[in-house]
């Protein structure tokens, strides 16, 4: 046993230990063009002008896919490698952790070099259709995005020329760079698809909700669709904004949460010119695994779901600061919703959790550093399969 196990080490150590998937990743089909376009039920229904809002069976919008399954795997690879980062101590992994909802459990994030960043990390779930990205919407595309955090000072402190000289500089990276583009020489824009091809393979679509959403009427618990009902209802008007399948309608709103005590008020998209009407907006966030992925709002100010839902209850703008004078949105209201109302709600939300396309995390890493120790974790049993299932 002893004696394979180091037989296999060997083996795995020479060049080309390492190969690249050359099939799509569940949910994905291969197509013509070695492309991954993903399957989903979502695509049978009309879009969501035919439906009205908040309707459970709307099509889904459009998204990024037709990676090739070499640039998806190579993205895996990227994604948890610590050689991205300026010290190596810090991969992608290490702030979006595939256990904890690919976000990472904390208020606000922390860099490479322990700086603490002015927002929480969001979770990375379905990131592939969106539209806009950042709580703020700075970002147009996941390519564009995936290199702000590897250069920023607070984060992955890293410079284009050292990443690709380490990378160049691998054992592994230049052969695999190959496989999944065809160039001998590594280049950053092939560095972000690949990032990009990862992310838009994290797609949650199978939670008891979808089920349910799909005529299984059992999939969801009569508290869980009590909440449901309140959720959508004109009262509360969550639906309005956090509009299904993936709970957002992709806009900016301002909604007025509060900083956590001691942090200066945070204007959000409010400081990209032009934008000065959203002073205070941030991106309406996917509700998708939300259940996983406390604390909630840009600031990660709410330690759980049951705060994050009661903020909505409090009274319009009762967290705006009495110097600023936002332009809240007109969604925002007083629902006055009663405690069983809250847990309805709560409950309701965590019938949306679905892991089960978690990728692998990666049991080697082509640079040969150790897994950042953060990702030492197990993940949470999958509640979309626990639960009732079809
Ligand atoms: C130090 C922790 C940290 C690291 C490392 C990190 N991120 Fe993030 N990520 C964040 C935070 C915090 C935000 C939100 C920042 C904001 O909105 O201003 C974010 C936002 C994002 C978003 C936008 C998601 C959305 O819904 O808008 C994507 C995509 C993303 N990160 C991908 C990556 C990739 C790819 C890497 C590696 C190259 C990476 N991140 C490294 C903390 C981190
Ligand atoms: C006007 C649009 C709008 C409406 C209506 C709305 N939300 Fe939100 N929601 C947002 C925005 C914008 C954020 C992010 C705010 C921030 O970070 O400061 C958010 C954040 C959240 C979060 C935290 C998400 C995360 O990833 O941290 C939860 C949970 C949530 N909303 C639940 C609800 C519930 C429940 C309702 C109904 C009672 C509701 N929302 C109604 C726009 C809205």
């Amino acid at each position: 046993m002893m004696l394979y196990g180091l037989l296999l080490a060997a083996s795995l150590s020479t060049a080309d230990g390492f190969s690249l998937s050359q099939s799509c990743p569940p949910s994905f089909e291969l197509v013509a063009g070695n492309q991954c376009k993903l399957v989903s039920r979502y695509d049978m229904y009309d879009s969501l002008q035919n439906k009205g809002v908040g309707g459970t069976q709307t099509a889904l919008p459009e998204r990024r896919d037709g990676f090739s399954p070499q640039q998806i795997d190579l993205g895996r690879y990227l994604f948890f490698d610590p050689l991205l980062s300026g010290n190596h101590q810090q991969a992608c992994a290490s702030c979006h952790q595939p256990a904890r909802g690919f976000a990472d459990g904390k208020a606000l994030s922390s860099g490479a070099n322990g700086q603490l960043g002015n927002r929480s990390a969001p979770s990375l779930w379905n990131v592939g259709f969106l539209k806009k990205l950042f709580w703020d919407g700075r970002s147009d595309t996941l390519e564009q995005q995936a290199l702000i955090p590897m250069l920023a000072e607070h984060e992955m402190a890293n410079t284009p020329a050292k990443l690709l000289a380490d990378l160049q500089a691998n054992n592994h990276y230049p052969a695999l760079f190959r496989q999944a583009f065809n160039t001998d020489r590594i280049e950053l824009p092939q560095v972000a698809t690949a990032l990009a091809a990862f992310q838009s393979s994290l797609v949650s679509l199978n939670s008891r909700y979808d089920h349910y959403a799909h005529g299984y009427h059992q999939a969801l618990t009569e508290q869980e669709i009590k909440g449901m009902n309140v959720f959508r209802s004109f009262v509360a008007r969550c639906a309005e904004c956090h509009t299904p399948p993936l709970f957002t309608n992709q806009q900016i709103a301002v909604i007025g949460t509060p900083e956590p005590d001691g942090m200066p008020f945070d204007a959000g998209a409010g400081v990209k010119p032009g934008w000065e009407k959203l002073r205070g907006g941030f991106k309406v966030p996917t509700l998708r695994n939300i259940a996983l992925t406390a604390p909630y709002m840009h600031s990660g100010r709410f330690a759980t779901l049951g705060e994050a839902t009661e903020f909505y209850s409090k009274g319009r703008g009762h967290a705006v600061p009495a110097n600023e004078d936002l332009l809240l949105h007109w969604h925002i209201w007083e629902p006055k919703l009663t405690a069983e109302e809250v847990e309805q709600i709560t409950a309701f939300l965590g019938s949306l959790t679905d892991q089960s396309l978690t990728p692998q995390t990666p049991k080697r890493l082509p640079s040969g550093l150790a897994l950042p120790s953060e990702l030492h974790t197990e993940l949470p049993p999958n509640t979309a399969t626990s639960g009732a299932t079809e």
